[in-house]
């Protein structure tokens, strides 16, 4: 009989999405004490699965998480959940393709043994809530609640403490529920949003925020990796609000995302205001071509 309904591997086995459950003394549930990695399909086939997975074991290590199985098995076990889940999308949509790893439950009482949760999941693409944002691009509003200085907690282990990013993006949409949060760090220099890398171009030049201080976003890497493919010259450096200001074009970058254009920054217009400038439209078309798909036009299909 054809499968029903997603499967997950949760511990050892591949169950039915609706009878995966962890247990309620997870460390990941009451501690945020886990980590995870979200790669995307695009044709149901996984983008960069290998990066994602090698930043997942880094940010296990940052944690001193024991995964409990190699990367290649890892690899292995992600390949056969999204091959089983992936006859169950519609049409034009694609997943976000998810591994978590928690401290499991705290064993308290003697001889009691603990083991770490090791999920895999498969989520529809928020396509049709956000194909808007391919024809307007993404307002961005600074919040008052600067990114975690990297000594405090590196951002660039992806754990499950999203708080800081939360209470950014909750102060922003009480301001206007469109816009997305742009976080600075403690310097007032652009960090990044709750699931974004951030970019400016100026007189021709791409630029983004220092590896230190963010997520060192699989996609920033490749929009930097294209730019140089394309003799676009770009760098990696400190970004304050004059330079967003001032800029010619931003834009955002994210798995889910790829790139997208940005209008605005605290309602300032980069350049004369249209979007995509021509160089983040240079990149979005080059995107497109790596992956084998015009993932704007997957977006726009999902118009409502
Ligand atoms: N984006 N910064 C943060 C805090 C993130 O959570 C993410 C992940 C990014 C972009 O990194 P990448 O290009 O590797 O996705 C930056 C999630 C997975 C997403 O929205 O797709």
């Amino acid at each position: 009989m054809a499968q029903q309904e997603r499967v997950v591997y949760l511990n050892g086995r591949i169950v039915p999405e609706s009878q995966a459950g962890i247990p309620i003394r997870d460390a990941g549930f009451i501690y945020g004490d886990a980590v995870f990695d979200a790669a995307r399909t695009f044709n149901g086939q996984v983008f960069r699965m290998r990066e994602h997975i090698d930043r997942l074991y880094d940010s296990c290590k940052y944690l001193r998480l024991d995964p409990g199985m190699s990367r290649e098995r890892m690899v292995e076990l992600t390949t056969e959940v999204v091959e089983r889940n992936v006859p169950l999308l519609g049409p034009n949509e694609d997943y976000w393709v998810t591994q978590r790893v928690t401290r499991g439950v705290e064993a308290t009482s003697p001889g009691e043994e603990s083991h770490n949760t090791v999920l895999i999941e498969c989520r529809p693409l928020p396509l049709a809530k956000r194909a808007h944002y391919y024809r307007t691009g993404i307002p961005l509003l600074t919040p008052s609640v600067p990114r975690i200085p990297p000594r405090f907690m590196s951002p660039r282990a992806k754990t499950h403490n999203y708080l800081n990013l939360v209470l950014g993006d909750l102060e922003v949409h009480d301001s206007d529920p469109d816009a997305w949060a742009l976080l600075l760090d403690e310097s007032g220099n652009l960090a990044e949003g709750r699931g974004s890398n951030v970019f400016i171009v100026k007189d021709g030049v791409v630029s983004t925020p220092r590896l230190q201080m963010v997520l060192a976003g699989i996609t920033r890497q490749t929009v930097l990796d294209l730019a140089a493919s394309l003799k676009i010259p770009a760098e990696e450096r400190d970004i304050d609000l004059f330079d967003a200001y001032t800029a010619d074009e931003v834009f955002l970058t994210s798995t889910s995302l790829c790139i997208c254009p940005v209008p605005s920054v605290n309602g300032m217009a980069p350049g004369d205001g249209k979007v995509p400038g021509p160089v983040t439209e240079r990149l979005m078309g080059a995107f497109s071509d790596l992956v084998g798909m015009d993932y704007v036009s997957q977006y726009l299909a999902h118009l409502r």
